[in-house]
C-alpha cells in the first residue's frame, strides 16, 4: 500500500514545475580557489572541485560555462550555435581580495570569490546590469529528482538573478503569453499542443534566448541547454528571477546592448542569421487539411484568381501522400503531380508540401526486391515502402536503450523517426526531397516535429530513444528540444543541394535556438477566437525579440468555426505578417477569404492588395531582419525603447521602423485607442497628423485597421499585383511624410527574389533623402549601393503631408539625381 500511494505521488510529482523556493534546496557552486588564463579565456576553479569558465567572445558577449563538482569536460558541442570563430576582442583582468574583474570595452565581469556571485556590469559607468542572487546551483543530492520529468537523465543544474523591481522581460521564442514575461514562468518541453489557449505552456518550440531590460538598458541571457528547461522571471519570487535544467550544462551567453537591436543582432551572429527565404514567401498563402484531389486545388486557385484575391502559394496537407507515406504521391488523388505543379505555376501559384517526420513502419509485405525506379514516390508503396527500406537498411532510425526500433504512432498509425544527430541521416533525409522538387514542389512544410506521438504526447514514451549526437550516444532528455531543429536542418541541406541556384523554403512547427538558419515558423494549432487572435501580436512579437523573424499564424484560427467579421480581423494583421497563410483543420467550417460573403471578402481583398502594394516596404525589412536580426514585424518597445509606455503594450504592433498598427482583437468594436510614441504620425487612410507621447482614440470599423506612418518616413510601394513576379516594381512609388523639420528617408532593398545571389552582392540597396526648399520639397535619389539591376523603370513621389500634391515620375537609371517635388 505504502509503495503504492509512493508511486502515486512520485507520479504527480514527475514533470510539475519547481519553483523559486525548490531551488533553494539545490548545492551551491564553491567559492573561489584558483584561477587560469589563456588568450579568450579564465577558467576559475572552486573549492568543490567545480569550474567555471567565462570565455570573451566579443567586448559584449560573454560565455559562461559551469561544471559542477568536476572540471570542464573538453567535449563542447552546441546544434544552436552557428559561429565559433570570434576574433577575441580587448580585455584585461584585474584581482583583489574579494572579487576578480574582467571587462572588455563594454562589459566589466565581477566574479565575487566568496560566495561565487557573478554580476554583469556597464564597464564604462560600472553600473550593474546583472547579477547573481545565489552562487549557481546543482542537485547534487538528487533533491528535486521527484520533480523531474526523467530523474536519470541528469543532475538539475539552475542560475538565480536578482529580480530587479521594474525589470521587464521579453523573449523565449513561441510562448502562448503577452508580451513582457515578467511575474511569469516557463518549461521547455517540445509538445504538441493543439488547441492551445493563452497561458499554455510549454507549446512547440524551445528558444532559450531571453531579454531582460531595466532604466532603458538591455540585456540578453541565451541558457543553451537542450533538455527541459525552466525560466522563472519572478512567478512566485520578488527578488529572484532563475533558469535551470534536468541535466546538461550550465552553459549560458551575457548579451549586452544597452539597445535591444544590438542584443538582436549579436543573438544572430552567435545562432544564425536568417537568409532570405524566396521572395514569394511573403506573397498569400493558402491552406487547408487538406485539399484533394487535384482539381480541388485548382478549383480554389481558379477561385482566387476568378475573384481578384492575390495568392502565391498553396499547401498540400498530408492526403496527398499514399497512406501518409512520406515521400510517396497518392496517383489516384494526384495522377500526374508534375502537371499540376505546372499547371499551377503557370498562374503564378507555387506548390508547399507537407512532410511529417513519422515515416511508416512498414516491414515488407512481400519478400522480393525493393522498389527501383527513378520516381519511387509515384510507384505503389503498399507491398514495399522505399523511404523505410533505406532507412532501416542504412540503421538510420532511432532506436530505445535495448536496440529495438522505436515505433511511435502518427498519421500512418506505427511510425519510425530518423536519428536526425546522423550527419548521414540528415543527408539522405535531404536527398529524398527530390521527390518533390521533381514534381514541382517549391517548398516544405515540416510538421508533427516535437516530435508528435500519440501514443502518449508527454514524452515518456520517448525516454529511452538513444541519438547518436555525435558519439555521445544520449537520449531525448537532450535531444527532444533539437529533433525539429535537426530535421529543418536536413531539410534545408537537401533542398540547397538539390537546387543550388534557388533560395530554399521551409517552415516549420517546432524549434530550437538557431532554427532561423534553416526555417520559418507558423504558431501551429490555433483556435478560431478572439482569445487566439489577441495572442497574435504578443506572439509574433516575441518570436521577434526570440531570432525567429519569419512568423504567422493560421489566418482565422485553425480549430473550430470562425466568421466573417474574426477572420477580417486576423487579416488585418497577419496581412503585414511576414507568413501569411489562411489554413483550416479538417473538420472545421470553411475558411477561404470569401466563404462568409461578399461583404466580408471585399475588406480582406483590400488588405490583401495593400500586402502586394507594400512588398517593396516588406522585402526591405525582411532583408533588415536577415543583415540584423532585428525583426520586421516589431512591437513598439523594441523602436523606443526608452519609452516605459511600450514596456508591455502588445496591441499594437511596427513593421520596420516606420508603420504602426493597431488592430482589433474583439468582436463588434469600431474604435480604439492607440498609444502614439514621441515624435508625429500621420494616419495611413487620411494623412492627418497627430502628435506623438500621447493616446488617441481613433475610428475603427471592420473596413480599416488603425495605421499609423512615423513623420520622417518614406513608404515605397509597387503596383497590385496578383502574385510576385506578375509583373516588375514599376513604377515604385514613393510616399514621402516628412517630419516637423521637412525631412524624411528611406533605403529600397532589392535583389532577384530568388537565388542565393544576394549573398555575393547581387542586391541594390537606393536611399532617397527628402528635405524642405524654397517651394516645395528636395529629393535626392543616392547612388545605388550593390550590382543588382533590375532594369529601367520608373520612381514615382508623393508628398503626404500637402493637401494636394502632384505626383512626380523620373527614371530611375541607377545614377543619383535630385529633383523637387510640390
Ligand atoms: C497538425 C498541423 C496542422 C495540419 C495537421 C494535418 O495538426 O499543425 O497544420 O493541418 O497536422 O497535417
Amino acid at each position: 500500500m505504502n509503495k503504492l500511494l509512493s508511486a502515486i505521488a512520485c507520479v504527480i510529482a514527475l514533470g510539475t514545475p519547481v519553483t523559486a523556493q525548490e531551488i533553494s534546496k539545490l548545492e551551491k557552486i564553491g567559492s573561489f580557489a584558483s584561477l587560469t588564463r589563456n588568450e579568450k579565456s579564465i577558467t576559475l576553479s572552486c573549492r568543490d572541485n567545480s569550474q567555471v569558465q567565462l570565455t570573451i567572445l566579443a567586448p559584449d558577449l560573454i560565455r559562461v560555462r559551469t561544471s559542477f563538482a568536476k572540471s570542464i569536460p573538453a567535449r563542447d558541442h552546441s546544434w544552436a550555435i552557428a559561429k565559433n570563430d570570434w576574433a577575441t576582442p580587448r580585455w584585461n583582468l584585474r584581482e583583489t581580495p574579494e572579487a576578480i574583474f574582467v571587462s572588455t570595452d563594454e562589459v566589466e565581469v565581477v566574479v565575487h570569490r566568496s560566495p561565487l556571485l557573478i554580476d554583469f556590469r556597464d564597464a564604462r559607468t560600472h553600473e550593474v546590469i546583472n547579477a547573481d542572487e545565489s552562487p549557481m546551483m546543482y542537485d547534487a543530492k538528487g533533491a528535486l529528482a521527484e520533480m523531474m520529468f526523467d530523474p536519470s537523465a541528469g543532475m538539475f543544474v539552475a542560475a538565480a538573478k536578482k529580480l530587479g523591481f521594474d525589470e521587464h522581460f521579453y523573449g523565449l521564442g513561441e510562448k502562448a503569453t503577452r508580451l513582457d514575461k515578467r511575474r511569469e514562468r516557463f518549461i521547455n518541453w517540445n509538445s504538441d499542443t493543439p488547441g492551445y489557449t493563452e497561458g499554455k505552456d510549454p507549446i512547440y518550440q524551445t528558444i532559450p534566448f531571453y531579454i531582460g531590460l531595466q532604466r532603458g538598458i538591455a540585456y540578453g541571457i541565451f541558457f543553451d541547454n537542450s533538455y527541459r528547461s525552466y525560466f522563472d522571471f519572478g512567478h512566485s519570487s520578488q527578488q529572484r528571477a532563475w533558469f535551470g535544467a534536468e541535466g546538461g550544462e550550465l552553459n549560458y551567453y551575457f548579451l549586452y546592448g544597452p539597445g535591444i537591436k544590438k542584443i538582436l543582432g549579436r543573438y544572430a551572429d552567435l545562432t544564425g542569421h536568417m537568409p532570405l527565404p524566396p521572395m514569394w514567401a511573403l506573397g498569400n498563402q493558402q491552406s487547408r487539411w487538406s485539399y484533394y484531389p487535384n482539381t480541388m486545388v485548382e478549383e480554389v486557385v481558379r477561385q482566387y484568381r476568378e475573384r481578384d484575391l492575390p495568392l502565391d502559394v498553396i499547401h498540400l496537407d498530408i492526403d496527398y501522400m499514399q497512406g501518409y507515406r512520406v515521400f510517396t504521391v497518392d496517383s489516384q488523388r494526384f495522377p500526374n503531380p508534375k502537371d499540376l505543379a505546372d499547371k499551377l505555376s503557370r498562374q503564378g501559384v507555387k506548390i508547399v508540401a507537407i512532410v511529417d517526420p513519422g515515416v511508416k513502419y512498414q516491414p515488407p509485405a512481400k519478400i522480393g526486391p525493393p522498389i527501383k525506379s527513378l520516381a519511387p514516390e509515384l510507384e505503389p508503396q503498399d507491398q514495399r515502402y522505399y523511404v523505410f527500406d533505406e532507412g532501416l537498411e542504412k540503421k538510420y532510425f532511432q532506436q530505445r536503450k535495448n536496440g529495438a526500433l522505436f515505433i511511435p504512432k502518427v498519421w500512418p498509425g506505427e511510425s519510425v523517426f530518423v536519428d536526425f544527430t546522423l550527419p548521414e541521416a540528415r543527408r539522405w533525409w535531404g536527398d529524398l526531397h527530390r521527390a518533390y522538387l521533381d514534381n514541382g514542389v517549391r517548398g516544405i512544410w515540416n510538421d508533427m516535429n516535437e516530435p508528435s506521438d500519440f501514443v502518449d504526447q508527454t514524452g515518456k514514451n520517448q525516454l529511452d530513444v538513444v541519438s547518436y549526437d555525435e558519439g555521445e550516444n544520449s537520449t531525448h532528455a537532450k535531444n527532444r528540444n533539437v529533433f525539429a531543429l535537426l530535421e529543418a536542418r536536413a531539410t534545408y541541406e537537401g533542398l540547397e543541394r538539390l537546387k543550388p541556384d534557388r533560395r530554399p523554403y521551409v517552415i516549420t512547427r517546432a524549434a530550437y535556438a538557431g532554427i532561423q538558419r534553416y526555417s520559418t515558423m507558423w504558431t501551429g494549432d490555433t483556435n478560431s477566437t478572439w482569445e487566439a487572435l489577441a495572442l497574435n501580436v504578443p506572439m509574433f512579437t516575441t518570436l521577434g525579440l526570440s531570432g525567429e523573424p519569419f512568423v504567422g499564424s493560421d489566418v482565422g484560427g485553425f480549430i473550430g468555426r470562425a466568421n466573417g467579421e474574426l477572420l477580417v480581423r486576423a487579416y488585418q494583421i497577419s496581412f503585414l505578417a511576414p507568413f501569411c497563410r489562411n489554413h483550416k483543420v479538417i473538420d472545421g467550417y470553411d475558411q477561404e477569404p470569401w466563404r462568409f460573403g461578399k461583404y466580408y471578402e471585399d475588406i480582406i481583398r483590400k488588405y490583401l492588395k495593400l500586402r502586394y502594394q507594400l512588398l517593396p516596404l516588406l522585402y526591405s525589412a525582411l532583408e533588415e531582419a536577415h543583415r540584423t536580426g532585428s525583426p520586421l514585424f516589431r512591437p513598439l518597445l523594441l523602436n523606443y525603447q526608452d519609452d516605459p509606455n511600450t514596456y508591455n503594450l502588445d496591441d499594437e504592433f511596427m513593421i520596420g521602423d516606420d508603420l504602426l498598427v493597431a488592430p482589433i482583437v474583439r468582436p463588434d468594436i469600431t474604435s480604439r485607442l492607440v498609444y502614439l510614441p514621441k515624435g508625429v504620425w500621420y494616419n495611413y487612410w487620411t494623412n492627418k497628423k497627430y502628435p506623438g507621447s500621447t493616446m488617441i482614440r481613433i475610428d475603427a470599423p471592420l473596413e480599416t485597421v488603425p495605421m499609423f506612418v512615423r513623420a520622417g518616413a518614406i513608404i515605397p510601394t509597387g503596383p497590385d499585383m496578383n502574385y510576385i513576379g506578375e509583373k516588375p516594381f514599376d513604377p515604385i512609388t514613393f510616399s514621402i511624410y516628412p517630419d516637423d523639420k521637412g525631412s524624411a528617408s528611406t533605403t529600397l532593398y532589392e535583389d532577384d527574389g530568388a537565388s542565393p545571389a544576394y549573398k555575393d552582392g547581387a542586391f541594390r540597396r537606393t536611399t532617397v533623402n527628402v528635405r524642405r526648399a524654397a517651394s516645395g520639397y528636395l529629393v535626392s535619389i543616392l547612388a545605388p549601393v550593390g550590382n543588382y539591376n533590375p532594369g529601367a523603370r520608373k520612381f514615382s513621389f508623393v508628398i503626404k503631408s500637402a493637401a494636394t500634391s502632384t505626383v512626380v515620375a523620373v527614371a530611375d537609371d541607377g545614377r543619383a539625381r535630385m529633383f523637387e517635388v510640390r
